[in-house]
């Protein structure tokens, strides 16, 4: 039996890293890889050493891009070892400015997608199987200017953390991972301003992320939050009036867009 691992996003950030660090642990035999961006796909599949590259150049927003994933999937029936939902997108700023087509298309890839696939792979997991979804510490308390994104990753991270106990039975481990800022394209993708500043000043790299998120699944764990400073805030999110962070991260994110 050919075993696979599925990641989406798998072009830049922490895609790629993912891509590289499931590669080298010699887990799989094939990696799949999905995202809008098949040239640069090519390259990562190229670096692959230890496992070939499927290369799927597919926008999951669009049913007809995807079918081709799917019936390739179906057809042949491998193994899924390892399924990573990491594509994914923000935009920063005022809700009623941006445009309602950006805003569909992030519900549609940070959420639709990521059912869509979750539900389609399973059939083709064994005990053992890990499935990452690439949630956000953003998802753990409503964001004032970044109201829809944190609201798609609160929904990645509940749904992956009621998944990792209802397929336990299984043997299949589901890990919310809760990344803070990480040092990717996502702040060029989120904002045209000062959140940059962000990706400077407090982002990580995102090997670490992506190492401690592969050794917390292995680990059997439902969540996976990467640095000091954001488990900090994880324990204290839950103890934080919801209004008043509110009412602080609407303060601070005031005019970033
Ligand atoms: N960076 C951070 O600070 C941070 C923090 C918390 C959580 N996250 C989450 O981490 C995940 C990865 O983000 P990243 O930081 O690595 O950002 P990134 O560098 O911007 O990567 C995003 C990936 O998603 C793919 N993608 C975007 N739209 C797509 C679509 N319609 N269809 C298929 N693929 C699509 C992109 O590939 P193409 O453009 O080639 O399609 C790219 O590979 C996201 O879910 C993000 O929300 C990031």
């Amino acid at each position: 039996m050919v075993r696979i691992a599925i990641v989406t996003g798998a072009s830049v950030g922490l895609g790629k890293e993912y891509v590289h660090q499931l590669d080298q642990s010699g887990e799989v035999d094939e990696i799949w890889m999905v995202a809008r961006r098949g040239e640069l796909l090519d390259t990562v599949a190229a670096g692959l050493v230890r496992s070939k590259g499927r290369v799927f150049a597919a926008d999951l927003t669009r049913a007809e891009s995807t079918k081709p994933f799917y019936e390739a999937l179906d057809r042949e029936k491998h193994d899924v070892v390892w399924l990573v939902n990491n594509a994914g997108f923000g935009k920063a700023g005022a809700f009623d400015r941006s445009p309602v087509q950006v805003n569909l298309s992030m519900v549609d890839l940070n959420i639709r997608a990521m059912v869509e696939l979750t539900q389609r792979v399973l059939p083709h997991c064994r005990r053992g199987c890990h499935i990452l979804q690439v949630g956000s510490s953003a998802g753990w308390k409503p964001m004032p200017n970044f109201a829809l994104y944190a609201a798609t990753k609160s929904f990645v991270n509940s749904f992956a953390i009621a998944l990792h106990y209802e397929l336990a039975d299984r043997g299949i481990t589901v890990t919310a991972v809760c990344p803070g800022p990480v040092a990717t394209d996502f702040f060029d993708v989120s904002s045209e301003g000062s959140d940059k500043a962000l990706r400077q000043t407090r982002a990580v790299d995102p090997a670490k992320v992506v190492a401690i998120s592969l050794q917390d699944a292995r680990a059997g764990r439902a969540e996976s939050v990467y640095g000091l400073s954001v488990k900090l805030y994880g324990w204290m999110a839950p103890l934080l009036p919801t209004r008043l962070t509110a009412m602080v991260v609407k303060r601070m994110r005031k005019g970033k867009s």
